[in-house]
């Protein structure tokens, strides 16, 4: 008696399992939990903040239910400064929250200690801000929504040789993105038969950036070539004017991320002139852009959109167009098939995301620093369009 009570239970259990499975949308009611990891305290907090307010303009803009699921942000604030805190949160969200998503990560060193787990969970996880090319290798579940830094460094030397530039001193941060943009640099200027005079790194914690510069003014090169991550720019931008670099006709040449839009209003005079290479400007004029600034701007105190903003806009938009072709159903496999090879008409210009790499391939604009409506902009004059990571040896 008692055997066949639990054999038909169990029939009943099995029965009404197959029936959900077979509608395709195993759990229609159950809401999709999305970790996102951001340093939103410590010296890269101007990330989380670009970040959290680009992910809630998304969900005001599109209503926060894709395919028949409520999707859920949990955000965490990891303080952008250690991999063991960062990797723990992401335990934690997969183990306890039972997160469905990883996403953010503001910084190389932090990405890769969340990769094994996405790999362990099956877990996709976008990488909507950090940039060094070989982070997508770490884990089959990563997908990246931001740029490389060797992507946005190519143009900048094939412009900086093209345009009068004969030598080059390279300054980085002395970590991930900063090497990898030096070493693309280093390699297309001198392809393109410029001289690179000296390389310097400085490190990624408590910067001073001054005893770097006064070697690069006793160098005399025709350029400074620099990156530093979003959050540093000022203080370069600063010591550049304070030694006289520009008085001594070396000209400022980087990366968008020392003239950082959400940074912009406080350089200010400073950026003028200097020209950079980037995949996002706020000043990009197409009537997206136009409306995604104004909205942004409008619902954050007049804060400026950034790159890592674009990064976490279009990250989210991965999201809603892969749950959309799954119809709802978020098993980490699915959704990570459904996210490669997805292109879209981006804030930033026409975006894809590259099926065989999980990057993506994007345009790279050349743009140069001037007096706008409202403060400094990087204004763009060049472009480099569809172009993928070219990765760095
Ligand atoms: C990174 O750590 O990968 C990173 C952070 C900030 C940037 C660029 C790269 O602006």
């Amino acid at each position: 008696m008692l055997k066949n009570l639990n054999k038909t239970r169990r029939h009943i259990l099995i029965g009404a399992a197959l029936a959900s499975a077979g509608m395709g949308l195993a759990h229609a009611a159950d809401p999709i939990k999305v970790g996102l990891i951001v340093p939103m305290s410590g010296p890269f907090a101007s990330t989380g903040r670009q970040v959290d307010a680009a992910v809630k303009l998304f969900l005001q803009q599109n209503g926060a239910t894709v395919a028949g699921r409520e999707v859920q942000i949990i955000l965490k604030d990891d303080g952008g400064v250690s991999p063991d805190v960062t990797k723990r949160i992401a335990q934690e969200l997969v183990a306890r929250d039972k997160v469905q998503v990883l996403a953010g990560f503001g910084l190389t060193p932090l990405a890769f200690a969340a990769a094994p787990v996405a790999t362990q969970a099956k877990v996709p996880m976008i990488v909507m801000n950090a940039a060094t090319s070989v982070i997508p290798q770490r884990s089959p579940y990563i997908v990246r929504t931001g740029f490389t830094l060797a992507q946005v460094t190519a143009p900048m030397a094939q412009w900086a040789a093209k345009n009068k530039i004969k030598s080059v001193v390279t300054f980085v941060s002395d970590y991930g993105p900063g090497i990898d943009a030096e070493k693309v640099f280093v390699k297309d200027f001198t392809k393109a038969g410029g001289k690179i005079v000296a390389s310097l790194r400085a490190p990624l914690r408590n910067p001073d950036y001054s005893p770097f510069l006064a070697r690069v003014k006793d160098a005399k090169p025709d350029a400074l070539f620099v990156f530093v991550p979003s959050g540093e720019g000022a203080a370069v931008l600063k010591q550049f004017t304070d030694r006289g670099l520009a008085q001594a006709g070396i000209r400022l040449i980087a990366t968008g991320d020392v003239l950082d839009d959400d940074l912009m209003p406080s350089i200010g005079p400073a950026a003028l002139g200097v020209v950079s290479s980037h995949h996002y400007s706020a000043a990009h004029p197409s009537p997206e852009n136009k409306a995604f600034v104004a909205a942004f701007t409008k619902a954050n105190k007049g804060m400026r959109p950034n790159f890592h903003a674009v990064g976490a806009y279009d990250g989210m938009h991965l999201l809603y167009a892969a749950l959309k072709k799954t119809n709802g159903d978020s098993a980490g496999p699915k959704l990570l098939e459904a996210m490669k090879g997805q292109s879209w008409n981006s804030v930033r210009g026409p975006v894809t995301i590259d099926p065989a790499t999980r990057d993506i391939v994007q345009t790279v604009y050349i743009r140069k620093a001037e007096q706008g409506d409202g403060g400094v902009f990087n204004v763009e004059f060049d472009k480099v369009e569809k172009f993928k990571d070219p990765g760095v040896e």
